[in-house]
């Protein structure tokens, strides 16, 4: 019998960020169009089916942190992205993410210099291989000539719907000073781009990173000591007190510790448009992690180098929790930057650029990195993690009861769905929505297991949560009605994901302007 959907899920617990229960969806042309408690045979007829068992069905995990593609000499330490967008957004379906924004970068070489052609050079790159999945960009800016903030901003948002810009307050080749942070906020700020914040101060990383290696402590694990939590808080702070001025809503990506959180925590109940992001790396990895292979000074360790890096222990861990559960956090995203280890354009930049003549002793890289330590400032920043973003936040999240079902899909999409300007296309089941869902193993029908490298799809040679234990695992993505993940089993294809065009944040402006305040910068500076 014909049907008038051609898709089904039946028998699922259907979770959003507001409820929770069971519900029958059907499908039809990619987009959720009805929910009710029970399908009859008749609703069904022809389409395909879902059992999904009485497991949870979620909208499809939207990763708004994703670094694929970026692989300039001036960009994040100088290393080649291991992850194009075909084997990136592989990787991500096969975790249950739907759809991933990642970053088109301006860099200081005078030809990036125009926005507009950086961004026109990365979706050349995306549509070589195409994406299994949908995506969007974000756009870096590491200059503030005025002449391309004032003309291209609003081509970026009209013709790209581009609504969200990151700025980096570290790293020589990227980072802007205070005037420069306030010129492109407020430029932001007039065309309705959020601003995306790297909070770390550079001249305190610089500092202490001249003073480990004039003592020779340069291993990976040192690069953890060259950012202590303090370098974090005090950029928030920073940044907080620049956006304020001009009451720009801003969000920090990738907050690591409770230095950070608790400043913009103090921010946010002050009612200023702060967001904030953390991630895996944060929640799952302390400073042992970055001395965990053989010997503290062991190279291999630069396999967990990120910036920030993870926090010292286990207290700053609770405290993110805290956030996560409380507010504080609007995202939970990968920050997937993913470096290969066992590679001349990897991880081993930091001893290839530190010694060139090791390259040449003819000795194999890996045995190489056992026998030298290497120079942590040269180590490419990043690491992997957008398909094992979900899974990690359900079993330790979700399972252990510290955060709520619904809180996980706040957190994972609906948020960033809103945040960056795609709801209720994305991030919701509603009728309409796209139907992009993931749809978990039923309670204890997963027998938990430890997670390696070969059971992940990036094209990256290690991951940071090797041997770790997962309790769940996503059974099935769908992307607008296509079931792309089953049981395993990747179906979907690489042109499956189309380029999405966003509208601008939908989280609020905040309320401390109501505020009558006559010292108030805001009122006379956007003229
Ligand atoms: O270490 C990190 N996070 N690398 C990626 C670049 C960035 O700053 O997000
Ligand atoms: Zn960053
Ligand atoms: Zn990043
Ligand atoms: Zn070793």
């Amino acid at each position: 019998m014909l049907s008038k959907f051609d898709l089904v899920v039946v028998n699922g617990l259907v979770v959003t960020a507001s409820d929770i229960s069971s519900f029958d969806i059907g499908i039809k042309d990619g987009k959720i169009h009805t929910l009710a408690p029970s399908f009859s045979s008749e609703d069904i007829g022809d389409a395909q089916v879902i059992d999904a068992e009485g497991a949870m069905v979620m909208p499809g995990g939207i990763d708004a942190h994703v670094h694929l593609c970026q692989d300039q000499k001036t960009d994040i330490g100088g290393g080649k992205c291991a992850d194009n967008f075909e084997t990136g957004s592989r990787s991500a379906v096969c975790g249950g993410t739907t759809t991933m924004v990642t970053f088109a970068t301006q860099t200081r070489v005078e030809e990036d210099r125009s926005l507009l052609k950086v961004v026109e050079a990365y979706d050349a790159r995306a549509q070589a291989t195409g994406s299994y999945i949908d995506y969007a960009f974000h756009i870096i800016i590491v200059r503030d000539d005025k002449d391309v903030l004032e003309e291209e901003l609003p081509v970026l948002v009209e013709k790209w719907g581009i609504t969200s810009c990151k700025v980096f307050m570290t790293y020589e080749t990227m980072r802007l000073q205070d005037y420069q942070l306030l010129d492109v906020m407020l430029a932001a700020l007039k065309n309705s781009i959020t601003t995306m914040i790297h909070a770390e101060n550079g001249d305190m990383i610089e500092w202490l990173t001249q003073k480990l290696e004039s003592k020779g402590m340069m291993a990976p694990y040192f690069h953890a000591l060259s950012r202590p939590p303090s370098v974090e808080g005090e950029a928030a702070n920073r940044a907080i007190v620049l956006a304020e001025l001009i009451e720009n809503p801003i969000l920090f990506v990738h907050v690591g510790s409770s230095a950070s959180a608790n400043v913009i925590r103090a921010a946010q109940t002050r009612g200023l448009p702060v967001f904030a992001e953390t991630c895996p790396q944060y929640l799952n990895l302390t400073w042992e992690d970055l001395k965990r292979f053989h010997s503290p000074t062991c190279f291999e360790n630069s396999k967990m180098i990120c910036s920030p890096p993870p926090s010292p222990d286990s207290s700053d861990q609770d405290a993110l929790y805290i956030g996560l559960h409380n507010g504080t956090f609007t995202i939970f995203s990968s920050d997937h930057c993913p470096f290969k280890y066992d590679d001349p354009h990897g991880k081993m930049v930091g001893i290839l650029d530190h010694e060139p003549s090791a390259a040449t002793d003819g000795v194999p890289l890996t045995e190489l990195a056992h026998k030298k330590v290497g120079r942590f400032s040269l180590i490419p920043n990043g690491i992997p993690g957008v398909e094992t973003r979900l899974p990690l936040l359900f079993t330790r999240g979700v399972s252990t009861g510290r955060i709520t079902p619904q809180k996980f899909v706040e957190l994972t999409a609906t948020n960033p769905a809103k945040l960056y300007g795609l709801y209720p296309r994305k991030g919701a089941i509603l009728p309409g929505s796209d139907a992009d869902l993931v749809i978990w193993h039923p309670e204890g029908a997963l027998t938990s297991f430890k997670l390696t490298n070969e059971h992940l799809h990036h094209n990256v040679d290690y991951t940071p949560y090797e041997g770790m234990e997962f309790g769940n695992w996503p059974r099935y993505t769908i992307c607008r009605g296509k079931v792309m993940w089953a049981n395993d089993v990747l179906l979907g294809k690489p042109r499956d994901g189309q380029y999405l065009k966003r509208g601008p944040n939908q989280l609020g402006k905040g309320v401390a302007h109501f505020k009558k305040d006559p010292r108030r910068v805001a009122a006379w500076v956007h003229e």
